[in-house]
C-alpha cells in the first residue's frame, strides 16, 4: 500500500504530539480527522495547526495556496464516528494503558476491518495494546519525536503479532512524511526512552543531591556533550509528568533497580512542577 491508498488520517488527541502530527500529515497532502474528547484541547490544537502551516508557509515549506489547501484537509470531532471512516489512524493521546485501550476498543467497533491502528505510545508495549483489538495484526508503534514538525525521526515498533504488510505500510507512510523510520522491536521504552529517560533520570539524582544546579549540570551536557537541549531542560520541554511515567514503564518492565524513577522527579510531579506546560519545571516560564 503506498501514500495514494491512505488519504484520510485519523488523528486521535490534539495535544502536543497529536497536533503535530496532523500538522505533519496535512503538510504532506492527507487529509486529517483531528479526535479530542476535551473541546478546549481540539480547539487549541487546531489553532497550533494553523500556526505551524502559516509558519510552513513563512518559509517556503508550502506555497500559500497549499498552506490554504492543508487546512481544508483538516475536520475535527469530539467524538469517535467520523474517525472511524479514515484509513489509517494514529493514535496520540495520554501515555496511559487503560486509556489507551478504552480508544482502541471503542474504535475497533466501528472501524473498517482493513483499517491500520498505529498507536504513538512513548513506551507501552504494543503487543499489550494490540491484544484489546480484534486486529493485533494491523496493528503497530509509531513514535514520533517532539516537536514533531521538526525531528526527524519515527521508531517503528512492531508488536508480536504485527504483520509484514503493516510493517510496509508504516514505514511507507512515514517515508512520505520525510521522516527517518527506524525498526525497534517491542521491549520497554523501545530505543530512544530506553537510552534518553535514564539520562534524564540520573540528571535529576545529580540534582537532588547537590551535585550541581540545573543550569550547571544543563550546560555541561550541552557544551561538553553538543546536546541542543540539556537534560533538565528537555525533560521541562517534554513534561516531567510524561517523563514520571515512562521511567515507571521501564522499571515495572524490568524489575531492575536502575531504572527506578528519582524520588525528586515524583515530587516535582506531585506539586504539579510539569515544565513547560505548567509554567514551571526545573526552569520558570511564567514570563514565557
Ligand atoms: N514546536 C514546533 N516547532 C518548533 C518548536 C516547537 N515547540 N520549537 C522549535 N521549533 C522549530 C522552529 O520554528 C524552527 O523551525 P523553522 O524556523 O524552520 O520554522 C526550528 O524548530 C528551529 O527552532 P529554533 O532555531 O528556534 O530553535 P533551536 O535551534 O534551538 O531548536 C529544537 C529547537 C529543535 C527544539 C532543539 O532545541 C532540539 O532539537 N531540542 C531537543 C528536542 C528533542 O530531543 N526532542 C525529543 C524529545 S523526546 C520525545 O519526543 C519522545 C517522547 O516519547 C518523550
Amino acid at each position: 500500500m503506498t501514500q495514494f491508498l491512505i488519504r484520510t488520517v485519523g488523528v486521535l488527541g490534539a495535544g502536543t504530539m497529536g497536533h503535530g502530527i496532523a500538522q505533519v500529515l496535512l503538510r504532506h497532502g492527507y487529509s486529517v480527522v483531528l479526535s479530542d474528547a476535551s473541546p478546549s484541547l481540539l480547539a487549541k490544537g487546531v489553532e497550533r495547526i494553523g500556526r505551524g502551516l502559516a509558519r510552513d508557509a513563512e518559509k517556503g515549506r508550502l506555497t500559500p495556496e497549499q498552506r490554504d489547501q492543508a487546512f481544508e484537509r483538516l475536520g475535527t470531532s469530539p467524538v469517535l464516528d467520523p474517525v472511524a471512516a479514515a484509513d489509517f489512524v494514529i493514535e496520540a493521546i495520554t501515555e496511559n494503558f487503560d486509556a489507551k485501550t478504552a480508544v482502541w476498543r471503542e474504535l475497533d467497533a466501528c472501524a473498517r476491518p482493513e483499517v491500520i491502528f498505529a498507536s504513538n505510545t512513548s513506551s507501552i508495549s504494543i503487543t499489550r495494546l494490540a491484544a484489546v483489538t480484534r486486529r493485533p495484526a494491523q496493528f503497530i508503534g509509531l513514535h514520533f519525536f517532539n516537536p514533531v514538525p521538526v525531528m526527524k525521526l519515527v521508531e517503528i515498533v512492531p508488536g508480536l503479532e504485527t504483520s509484514p504488510a503493516t510493517l510496509d505500510v508504516a514505514e511507507k507512510l512515514a517515508t512520505s512524511l520525510e521522516k527517518t523510520p527506524v525498526r525497534v522491536n517491542d521491549f520497554p521504552g523501545f530505543i530512544s526512552n530506553r537510552v534518553l529517560m535514564p539520562m534524564i533520570n540520573e540528571a535529576v539524582y545529580a540534582v537532588m543531591e547537590g551535585v550541581a544546579e540545573p543550569q550547571a549540570l544543563d550546560t555541561v551536557m550541552k557544551l561538553g556533550m553538543n546536546h541542543p537541549m540539556g537534560p533538565l531542560e528537555l525533560a521541562d520541554f517534554i513534561g516531567l509528568d510524561v517523563c514520571l511515567d515512562i521511567m515507571k514503564v521501564l522499571y515495572d518492565g524490568f524489575h531492575d533497580s536502575k531504572y527506578r524513577p528519582c524520588p525528586l522527579l515524583a515530587k516535582m510531579v506531585a506539586a504539579g512542577r510539569l515544565g513547560r506546560k505548567s509554567g514551571r519545571g526545573f526552569y520558570d516560564y511564567s514570563q514565557s
